[in-house]
């Protein structure tokens, strides 16, 4: 059992200290909102994570997680301290590494026995040398402080699942020590470990990000293709997925990568390969078509109809994918203000994202248009003139073509995530476009 601080309760940080917790560690997660550490003492979790309230109360109540805002109490004598702290995308496309920095040069003035500084944080590749660099120049105590690399893998949705069953741990480090210590706090885990240098570590979750938007991307434009020549998308992905090189995941072709992770990873990779003199033409590609993708309903809407002016319509899901709360760079950001622009009258339905939602489209007025938030998918359908899919929630899955025919007024669907039968559809009476798919 080890002592354990993480630093940062976002998705990264809280799943790994819960889950070291979960795990027998001894773990206190830092943050700097008070108001967020009261909460999580309480036993609710900041963010919508299935099962992870669940794991936060057993191992509260255990004593073997804890949350504060005083950092120094919590890394003085840490047998590691994981960095699980944001790096956001800065208006170049580079990495802002402020908070790791903040955070490292807090960890170099508490530490106070011999420490592990853990980044989980994707960071650009070299960055951990820089931190141990860092925390090397203003260390106050005579103790022994390394850097490794433990780049995070879970998916929104299904994040504590991801972490206590993740099918493998990369750990990146530069000394016998701090490999071992590493390699120990992951036993009682019992999932395959990969042990590499730092550089690789960070490395090898870009690169692992990156091709799984590439793949999103070419099966985007696989999909466009399809659409001018008359092939199925679906059945192209699933004739092609018995390959088991290729493999049978993420080869959905819909609106787009959307999320906290792909879209900044993508353009942080593509901007140190330019900084080094190199133009990484993959990815690049693959941020080029995903950017097209985004608005493919709406343009596909926009040639079906001369006006959105008065229209009642539907739009189901807005965050980026289903499980989560999170809108970021979700498409429904891209295409709802361009209904409200040209006057449409939006009800939107989604199970919990609708509330962050509103904070940036307050219910009413909008513009020249108007958004109603509505609590089921059939209000949202009732004699509406068209519908938006943007996620695939399961309340939107389970609907029926018939449904969407008796509810709205002039059954017209844009579904970006493919998820019902053309043919039913058709036989319904419905009016169906989707991805890559004959209409
Ligand atoms: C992604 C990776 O899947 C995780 O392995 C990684 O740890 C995480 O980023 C991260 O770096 O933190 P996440 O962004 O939560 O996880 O979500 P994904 O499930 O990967 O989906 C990303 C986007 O791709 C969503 O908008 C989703 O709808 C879209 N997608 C996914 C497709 O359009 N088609 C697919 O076949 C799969």
């Amino acid at each position: 059992m080890y002592k354990i601080a993480v630093a940062g309760t976002g998705y990264v940080g809280l799943v790994a200290g819960v889950c070291f917790a979960e795990r027998g560690h001894q773990v206190t997660c830092v943050d700097i909102d008070e108001k967020k550490v009261e909460v999580m003492k309480s036993g609710v979790s900041p963010i919508y994570e299935d099962g992870l309230e669940e794991l936060m109360q057993k191992n509260y109540e255990a004593g073997r997680v804890d949350y504060t805002t005083d950092y120094q109490a919590a890394y003085k004598d840490a047998d590691a301290v994981f960095i699980g702290v944001g790096t956001p995308e800065k208006a170049d496309g580079s990495a802002n590494l402020s908070y790791i920095a903040t955070v490292a040069r807090q960890i170099a003035e508490s530490v106070e026995k011999d420490c592990l500084v853990v980044v989980k944080s994707t960071v650009p590749v070299g960055t951990n040398d820089k931190v141990e660099q860092f925390i090397q120049d203003f260390l106050t105590h005579d103790v022994r402080v390394e850097v490794a690399s433990n780049p995070e893998f879970l998916a929104q949705g299904s994040a504590v699942h991801d972490t206590l069953h993740a099918e493998r741990i990369i750990i990146g480090t530069e000394s016998k020590w701090a490999e071992e210590r590493l390699m120990s706090i992951y036993e009682p885990f019992g999932l395959p470990i990969v042990s590499v240098n730092r550089r690789s570590a960070e490395m090898i979750k870009y690169a692992s990000n990156d091709f799984l938007a590439l793949k999103i991307s070419y099966m985007n434009d696989i999909a466009n293709l399809c659409e001018l020549v008359g092939a199925d998308i679906q059945d192209v992905a699933k004739g092609m997925s018995f390959d088991q090189r290729i493999g049978n995941k993420f080869l959905n072709a819909g609106i787009g990568f959307g999320g906290s992770c792909f879209p900044k990873d993508t353009k942080a990779l593509e901007y140190l390969a330019r900084q080094n003199g190199y133009e990484l033409k993959t990815v690049k590609a693959a941020i080029d078509v995903n950017k097209e993708q985004k608005l493919k309903l709406y343009n596909k809407a926009s040639k079906r109809l001369i006006t959105f002016d008065g229209l009642k319509v539907a739009v189901l899901g807005l965050t980026f994918k289903p499980g989560t709360d999170d809108l970021r760079e979700a498409a429904s950001l891209e295409n709802v203000p361009l209904l409200l622009e040209q006057g449409a009258d939006i009800y939107a339905f989604d199970p919990v994202g609708a509330g962050n939602f509103a904070k940036v489209y307050p219910e009413g007025r909008n513009g020249n248009g108007t958004i109603t938030y509505v609590s089921n998918v059939e209000q949202a359908l009732k004699d509406a003139n068209v519908c938006f899919v943007f996620t695939e929630w399961g309340e939107v899955k389970a609907l029926t073509p018939t449904s969407y025919k008796e509810l709205m007024k002039t059954p017209l669907v844009f579904d970006g995530r493919n998820i019902y039968s053309v043919e039913e559809m058709k036989k319904a009476g419905v009016e169906y476009h989707s991805i890559g798919r004959e209409t």
